[in-house]
Parts: structure tokens; sequence; C-alpha cells
């Protein structure tokens, strides 16, 4: 038998965006093999993409009960050891209990759950299954991310003093203006997605990046949300005012109707002695600034970035990494917890992360609703 972790998976089929990217990067270390799962709701679907993708049929499910109960049936050896929960964000909180309570490990999509509510029910059910449960924040697997953590944190940049980060895309300015469109567009069903759209789905990865990189928590927030169409309830642009402290503060610029744009994700920290640019469309590029001297760029693979960044890059420097690498690296992460070897907190964010970012997202919504007004994150 295989001695590579056998990984089930949960949504992710032939239809959908992010499913080959937890495959390959599941596949890149050489430390998962995806052994089946439920692929898609319809099961006749699921079993024809098993078959395209060649994994065998006898392990894809007719829904998630089917497969709890037959995994558990199976000796524990043979047993999915992780699963990863790639469906539409109202089956994260159902889906993730579950497998919990049933003693899975979870890797779980962002944002975690629909509610800051249901984010504290699932904290307290992995507190009593103690199993293994990982957030994909995907970007913070990039190993110049990494490097950039590992900088601040070593004060190569002194006292943090503005934190500016961006997340841009244009993907739904063609579906907004369409009223058919905007009706079918899962994203924007708070049945579907929870709350906000744009703030929750990249202002969260926003938020999650500087609460990584900083190490630095974001104590309120400011939040001025726009719908565009009075039929419209879900947020598709937001801008958000930091505060960590009373010195330090910060803006959040996310949007999904900056026209044209892909996925323009920058993040920029400034501290007393240097600062520190990093953008998702050109990741292997780190770019330190600091008072009259000319920009230096560090990139990866290079003896002088920190374990935790060379960990997290696996051919010599000029070999470009990119988002399929960093996800690999979340799940080489997940996979040294899962087998007991030694592993460094940040290699992949956790529960904690996943409630951080439900109680963002509220608060964003509540500062807007109520007048764009200062409201706390109270954890
Ligand atoms: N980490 C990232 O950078 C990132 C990027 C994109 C999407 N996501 C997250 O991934 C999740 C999925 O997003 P997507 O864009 O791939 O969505 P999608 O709509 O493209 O795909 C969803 C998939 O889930 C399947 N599905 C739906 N209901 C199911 C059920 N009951 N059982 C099994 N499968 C079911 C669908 O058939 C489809 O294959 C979302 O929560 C999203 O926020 C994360």
């Amino acid at each position: 038998m295989s001695s590579k972790i056998k990984l089930g998976i949960l949504g992710g089929g032939g239809d959908s965006l992010i499913g080959i990217l937890h495959r390959v990067a599941s596949a890149m270390y050489d430390r998962y093999e995806v052994v089946g799962g439920v692929f898609n709701p319809e099961h006749e679907e699921s079993l024809n993409f098993a078959k395209a993708i060649g994994i065998p049929t006898n392990r894809i499910y007719k829904d998630l009960d089917h497969l709890i109960s037959e995994e558990k049936a199976l000796p524990q050896e043979e047993r999915m050891q992780v699963i990863s929960v790639l469906t539409p964000n109202f089956l994260h909180f159902p889906m993730a209990k579950k497998l919990l309570e049933n003693g899975f490990n979870v890797i779980c999509e962002k944002p975690m759950t629909t509610t800051y509510e249901e984010a504290k029910i699932l904290e307290k059910t992995l507190e009593q299954s103690k199993t293994i449960f990982a957030v994909t924040y995907t970007y913070t697997g990039y190993p110049m991310i990494r490097q950039m953590k590992e900088m601040i944190a070593a004060g190569e940049i002194g006292k943090v003093q503005k934190v500016d980060v961006q997340y841009y895309q244009g993907w739904i300015n063609p579906i907004i203006h369409d009223s058919e469109k905007r009706a079918n567009t899962w994203r924007l069903d708070p049945e579907k997605s929870g709350i906000s759209c744009c703030v929750g789905d990249i202002g969260t990865h926003a938020f999650d990046m500087i609460e990584y990189v900083t190490g630095l928590e974001v104590q309120e927030v400011l939040a001025d949300l726009n719908y565009l169409y009075e039929d419209n309830v879900m947020d598709i642009d937001g801008t958000v005012l930091l505060r960590f402290s009373e010195h330090v503060k910060g803006v959040l610029r996310s949007s999904q109707i900056a026209t044209g744009e892909e996925n323009n994700f920058a993040v920029k920290i400034y501290g007393e002695k240097a600062g520190l640019k990093w953008e998702q469309e050109n990741p292997n590029y780190l770019y330190l600034l600091e008072d009259g001297q000319p920009m230096r760029v560090l990139k990866p693979g290079h003896a002088y970035n920190s374990e935790l960044s060379l960990d997290g890059t696996k051919l010599p420097p000029g070999h470009p990494e990119g988002i399929f690498d960093s996800m690999g690296n979340i799940y080489k992460g997940v996979a040294k917890a899962i087998r007991n070897e030694d592993y460094h907190p940040a290699e992949f964010p956790t529960m904690k992360d996943g409630i951080r970012g439900m109680n963002f997202i509220e608060k964003a919504v509540e500062s807007h609703k109520k007048g764009n007004v200062w409201v706390s994150i109270t954890e």
C-alpha cells in the first residue's frame, strides 16, 4: 500500500475554479494521493470526473454522509486521513464540522464559514476532535511572503508604522451590470456566500496577509463598501481603514469592479528603518526600500532567505514559483503536522486565522451599515 497521505476532496469538480489548484498542490512534494471524495453534488458527474482525472471510482461517494460512514468502516490504515473542503462557502461549516466530529483532519477553503458564530462553533468542535485543521489562505505559502514575515519579525524594517494592502480584481464588472447574471452568481447570493462578496472573498485574504506578515493584530476597522445596484445586497468593492494601535494604522482596499484587473494583490509594509513590497502577479520579487538607498530586489532560493522561505522553494534561483507552489507549501506544512514531524507554525493558516477572518468580514460590514464608524475586532 502507498505510504502517501490519503486525501479526499469535497467539491473541486471539473466545473470548479479551485479544484485543480488543490490537486496539483497536494501532489507537489509527493506526500499525498487523492483517493476519492464527492466532487460534485450530482453523483454521475463526480464519477465521470474521477474517471477523467484517473482516480478509481470505488471511493467516489454520493454525498458526505456516505463518505464518512464508508470510510470509517475501512481499516484505519486505508482510511482517508485528511479531507479538503472546496465547495461554495455555505457548505464549509456543515461539512467541516461533520468531518471533525468524525475524527478526520480537514483542509478548508476560505472564508472558513459564513458567520463568526459558526466559526466559534467550529473552533469548539476542533478542540474536542484533536485533529489537524488548516484554512487555505493560499498566498501565505509564497516563499517571498514567508521571507517578508521573517524579515519583519527579525526587525529588519524596524517598528512597523504603515500598512497598505490592495486586492483588486475586475471579474464581477461584466456580471454586475447585467441583472440576470447578477441574480445567478453564487458569490452574490448571501445564502451561498455569507454576508459579503468582495470583503468575504478577497478582503479576507488581504486581512489575513497583513496579520501574517506583520505579526500584528488589527484592533479596529472602518469600512466603506460599494454595492452599485439597489437590488444587489452583496458588496463588490470595499475600502477599510485599519487601526492596529494609536500609532500603527493602515488601509485595505479590495475590489471586484476594478475593471480589467486580474489578481492585483499588493502588500506594502513600511517600518521606521525600511519598507517591504510584494505583488502577487510577480510573486518572485520582494522589494526592499530604504531611505537614500537604491531599491533592492530579493528573490526565492538564495541563501540570504530565511529557513522558512527556503523550505518553500523547490528549485535553484531563477525558476519562478507561483500560486501552485504557494498552495503546495501549505499542503506540505499540513502533511508534516499529520505525520507528527517538526514544522514551523507559519507553514499553514489555522483555525485562529479562519476565526479572525470571519470576525473581520462581519465587523467590516457592520461598520459600513452603521454609517462608516469604527468597530472593534474583539478577538
Ligand atoms: N484560496 C483561494 O485563493 C481561493 C480561490 C478561489 C476560490 N476559493 C474558495 O474555494 C471555494 C470554491 O470556489 P470555486 O471558485 O472553486 O467555486 P466553483 O463554483 O467554481 O466550484 C464549486 C465546486 O463545488 C461543487 N459542489 C457544490 N456543491 C457540492 C456538494 N454539495 N458536494 C460536493 N461538491 C459540491 C461544485 O460542483 C463545484 O465543483 C469557495 O469557498 C471560494 O471562496 C479560494
